[in-house]
């Protein structure tokens, strides 16, 4: 909704990536300053390009990374109203062929990476007495895919981690949403797919049903229904929503 979010502060982390990028301009279309982050420079300041999107380098995986970000959004605008986590890497594949270094990865992309975005952007928002925390996590948190525990287990545990922050912040002002997409289309699908076939010796076909057939609609979901729900989860109209995970995965 235009002008909705007029006035506040967003910071978009995964902001290169299928979901981010929607987000991000979805956000800036409802009024919101939107300061977009991942770790690809060029590709960030491609995709800002003629919009009033602001690019901010970050890599996850590193405090400091993260610390100077938050501190570089503050001094620019005063304030962090919006933090939207969304990163990932598309690392899958059979347990038993999942050396240490892909979970290690994984959990510090995701997991990790999304308490250190908000252990930054929070002391902010609690000064502000209101500040909303979503973190983009998947429907393998709650239904495992074979080919993405690694990836599964983080969703769940930050489905987890979502509710013990909106308990233990609430009274501060500040809400924390889980937004939990299923299938969408997108090249991360393109990876899941293919490792899927693999694992199960699927042709293309036969898993192409069994993905799309794996929700109540029998389709694929689009970045937009994910951002709308993203979307939702900011705004003042989910003011008494917090703690909770808002299923986008068609069932
Ligand atoms: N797409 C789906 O079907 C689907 C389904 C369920 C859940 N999800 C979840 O939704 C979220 C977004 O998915 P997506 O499809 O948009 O993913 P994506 O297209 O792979 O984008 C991931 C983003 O994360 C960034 N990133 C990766 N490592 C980073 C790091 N160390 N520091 C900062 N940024 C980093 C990437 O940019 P750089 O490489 O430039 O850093 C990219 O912008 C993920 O959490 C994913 O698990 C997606």
């Amino acid at each position: 909704m235009q002008n909705e979010l007029k006035g506040r502060t967003a910071w978009v982390v995964g902001a290169g990536g299928t979901l981010g990028k929607q987000i991000s301009a979805d956000l800036a279309a409802s009024g919101a300053t939107v300061f977009v982050s991942s770790r690809d420079e060029k590709k960030l300041k491609d995709m800002a390009a003629g919009t009033a999107l602001k690019p901010l380098p970050v890599d996850i995986t590193e405090r400091k990374s993260v610390d100077a970000a938050a501190a570089a959004i503050v001094a620019q605008t005063g304030r962090i109203d919006i933090l939207v986590n969304t990163t990932s890497l598309s690392l899958f594949g059979d347990f038993l062929n999942l050396d240490d270094d892909v979970w290690l990865k994984v959990l510090q992309t995701k997991q990790i990476g999304y308490m250190r975005t908000t252990r930054a952007a929070l002391p902010h928002m609690i000064k502000q007495e209101k500040g909303v925390v979503v973190n983009v996590t998947g429907k393998g948190g709650r239904a495992p895919r074979d080919v993405h525990l690694p990836g599964c287990s983080a969703n769940a545990a930050l489905n987890l981690l979502t509710k013990g922050l909106a308990m233990t912040y609430g009274k501060d002002g500040v809400r924390f949403v889980a937004v939990s997409p299923g299938v969408i289309d997108s090249p991360r699908l393109a990876a899941i797919r293919q490792s899927t076939n693999e694992r199960n010796k699927l042709d293309p076909a036969g898993s192409d049903k069994a993905i799309a057939g794996s929700n109540y609609l029998g389709r694929l979901g689009s970045a937009q229904e994910v951002s709308d729900a993203v979307l939702f989860a900011v705004s003042d109209r989910a003011g008494f929503t917090t703690g909770t995970v808002i299923e986008v995965d068609g069932g």
